[in-house]
């Protein structure tokens, strides 16, 4: 065996050994506790028929893009998709990037440069981390929600300095005192950069609403979760929106996505603002699941008021064997482990939907209940 292959199949063994070894799923015909697609839209026939129809009256016929937004790639669609989103979101400016990921790579990556500070939670999604790490920034990481800690790292700070949150965290699915935040960040003259992935849906069109955008330096909203979609784009000035263009590297070396795409974001959008049912459906879901929960101190309940609720169950086995018995019943619940989460995190991650309804919550509530008590 080449010494290549030796190398992988060591951080295999490695990996199976630990009970984190990764493996794609089937399809899974479970109810869904377990997707992005809060409210539905990705399964949703109506909003499919309001794509086909968008596609044709805008005569959106090519298949693919042809190249790089930069070179063949861009549409006026795209341009006006853009302007579109912004308003939406009361910004100035967005760019639409080919996915949350790419977004936050292509901002953390470019903007903050060598003798600068980058300053996040520890619990900032994988994406913001990557890109921070190709920028060459002094990086500083503060503990979850902990205000102290933040304003003792921007005290810290060098250079400009960008402090990045979620507004609704991916794994706890809690939120930030960002009313907090914004007062550190403007007293120390440090810039504000929040992911929406997980608060746009629930939250209407996010959390940083107009009285805060304006005191944000750069917003990230993602169109595969609620939306239903695929994509994403970075809010934020004019300048910014240049800037990213000229410097973003995961912006500029890729075939932009297909026009169809766009309309799909589109539509997605103008059904939000219609799906009031939906995220009504969404919030009893909650409270349903919340009300009906045991809250167990040796496996606790992370707080969150949003559809991410977490059972931390403190080791990768109890992790999987919890979700495996939830799957078995026919309700499909992952179990996040290390090192997606830090050892001891462990859990089973519970993504509501406004289409799950009463009697599975009632049947997932009283499993976990259950199996958590039981040991
Ligand atoms: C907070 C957050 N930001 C960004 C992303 C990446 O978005 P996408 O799935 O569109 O690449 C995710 C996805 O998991 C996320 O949870």
């Amino acid at each position: 065996m080449r010494a290549a292959e030796l190398f992988i199949e060591k951080k295999l063994d490695e990996r199976r050994l630990a009970g984190n070894y990764r493996a794609l799923k089937p399809e899974s015909t479970l109810v869904d506790f377990c997707s992005n697609d809060y409210l539905g839209f990705a399964h949703s026939a109506v909003l499919k028929s309001k794509i086909d129809n968008e596609v044709k009256i805008s005569g959106l016929i090519s298949n693919g893009a042809t190249g790089s937004r930069l070179l063949s790639g861009n549409s006026n669609y795209t341009d006006e998709l853009e302007k579109y989103i912004a308003l939406v979101h009361k910004s100035e400016a967005g760019l639409i990037f080919n996915s949350g990921y790419d977004a936050n790579l292509g901002l953390f990556s470019s903007l903050p440069h060598r003798g600068d500070t980058i300053i996040t939670d520890e619990l900032i999604h994988a994406s913001i981390i990557d890109g921070a790490r190709l920028s060459y920034a002094n990086r500083y990481i503060f503990k979850h929600n902990d205000l102290q800690g933040l304003e003792d790292k921007l005290k810290q700070a060098k250079g400009n300095c960008y402090v990045a949150i979620e507004s609704v965290y991916s794994m706890d699915g809690d939120t930030p005192p960002i009313g907090e935040i914004l007062k550190l960040t403007h007293k120390y003259n440090a810039n504000l950069i929040v992911d929406e992935a997980h608060a746009v849906g629930l939250y209407g069109f996010g959390l940083i609403d107009e009285h805060l955008q304006n005191q944000v330096f750069a917003r990230i909203v993602t169109f595969g979760k609620a939306l239903g979609c695929h994509g994403a784009i970075v809010l934020g000035s004019n300048l910014l929106r240049e800037y990213l263009i000229n410097f973003a590297r995961p912006f500029i070396y890729t075939t932009a996505a297909p026009v169809h795409q766009m309309a799909a974001i589109k539509m997605a959008y103008q059904f939000l603002k219609q799906s009031l049912t939906e995220i009504e459906m969404l919030r009893n879901n909650i409270s349903l699941f919340k009300q009906k929960i045991k809250n167990n101190s040796t496996y606790p309940l992370i707080k969150s008021d949003s559809a991410i609720q977490c059972v931390v169950l403190k080791s990768n086995e109890k992790a999987k064997a919890v979700a495996t018995d939830l799957q078995n019943n026919g309700l499909d619940v992952r179990a996040i482990v290390s090192p997606t989460v830090p050892i001891g995190g462990e859990r089973i991650r519970i993504c509501l939907h406004s289409f799950n309804t009463a009697e599975e919550i009632i049947l997932l509530t009283n499993i976990i209940n259950e199996l958590i008590n039981v040991g």
